[in-house]
């Protein structure tokens, strides 16, 4: 059955900017847009990424966004942490909440961040620790649940294996990432009744790419068994235009008009999302990606 609320969580300032080709983004863009997204009725919005700025130089002025951003009471902004070091740096920019990221493909875990799938579980652990211990919740992620652009195929077992892992860790919700888009609808709901038998739907999100144009029917497949938690980037922000397999989240805004249409609740406002994807699009010098935007147009 469809949920009656759903929760977005939105990507654009992280995910969707973490690959923009050319020139480091301006701190303050970055900055006005996660105070534009938190007017919109927004209340998860994942602010910035305390990774290796020689891995991800994008995210190299995360100190200086967490701390710069103006907090709208009510909404929960959070940031990435592969590390204790990413976490330290989180904790001393006020982060509210925190996420670790490990992947079902051993090969993507590898060339994302430099371990295998046990050595990052382990240096897991004292992050998980230490956010709790700051009474900071943490999200795990896990990446390639339909496929991986090293390995292909990935089984649902080995899906619902790291999700439970990260879940018993003391992660208070598990994202499964379709990080190349490659699934399709069936395969959603099929990677989903393996890992809702390890993991509690209601402690599940969907993290979907659109790199195949397939998100928002798979979406809809995961929507339906019960998922009430999506992550997506207005304006379909990410992905590398140099980078074959990697494109932007499903956009925050098709995702929204397709959820109004089938009447679940998430509190946001269409049109001023809309105009803050239409912002950030301009600043970029891009085209949104986002359907119902370029549809709908700004008011
Ligand atoms: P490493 O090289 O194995 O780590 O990288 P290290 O501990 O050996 O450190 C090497 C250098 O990095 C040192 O600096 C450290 O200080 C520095 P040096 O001595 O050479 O000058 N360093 C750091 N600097 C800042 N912040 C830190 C940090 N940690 C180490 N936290 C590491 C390991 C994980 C750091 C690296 O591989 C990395 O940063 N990877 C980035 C991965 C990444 O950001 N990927 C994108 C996000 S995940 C994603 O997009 C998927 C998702 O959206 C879901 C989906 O779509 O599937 C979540
Ligand atoms: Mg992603």
């Amino acid at each position: 059955a469809f949920p009656k609320h759903l929760r977005l969580f939105e990507m654009g300032a992280r995910d969707g900017l973490q690959n923009e080709p050319g020139a480091v983004i301006d701190t303050a863009i970055k900055i006005e847009l996660i105070n534009r997204l938190s007017e919109t009725g927004l209340t998860h919005i994942e602010a910035a990424s305390f990774v290796s700025p020689k891995w991800v130089p994008q995210m190299g002025d995360a100190s200086a966004v967490m701390s710069g951003i103006t907090r709208k009471p009510g909404v929960t902004y959070s940031a990435l942490t592969p590390n204790l070091k990413g976490l330290e740096g989180a904790i001393a920019a006020g982060a509210d909440e925190v996420a670790v990221f490990g992947a079902a493909s051993e090969a993507f875990t590898q060339k994302n961040i430099n371990c295998s799938i046990s050595e990052s579980l382990e240096r897991f652990a004292p992050v998980i620790e230490l956010a709790q211990a700051n009474n900071i919740r943490v999200r795990g992620y896990v990446s390639t649940v339909m496929g991986c652009p090293y390995e292909g195929e990935i089984d649902p077992a080995q899906v619902a294996a790291v999700s439970r892992e990260l879940l018993d860790m003391g992660c208070y919700e598990i994202s499964l990432g379709d990080t190349i888009g490659v699934g399709t609808p069936m395969k959603a709901k099929r990677m989903l009744e393996a890992v809702s038998k390890q993991v509690p739907v209601a402690k599940l999100a969907a993290h979907f790419h659109d790199t195949y144009g397939q998100a928002l029917a798979n979406l809809y497949a995961v929507v339906e068994e019960g998922i009430a938690v999506i992550d997506a980037s207005v304006a379909g922000l990410g992905g590398c235009p140099y980078a074959k397999g990697a494109s932007g989240n499903v956009a925050t805004e098709d995702v929204l008009y397709m959820l109004n249409g089938l009447g679940i609740e998430t509190g946001v406002d269409l049109n001023k999302l809309a105009q803050t994807g239409h912002w950030i699009t301009e600043q970029l010098g891009r085209t949104s990606g986002s359907k119902v935007a370029l549809a709908i147009g700004c008011k």
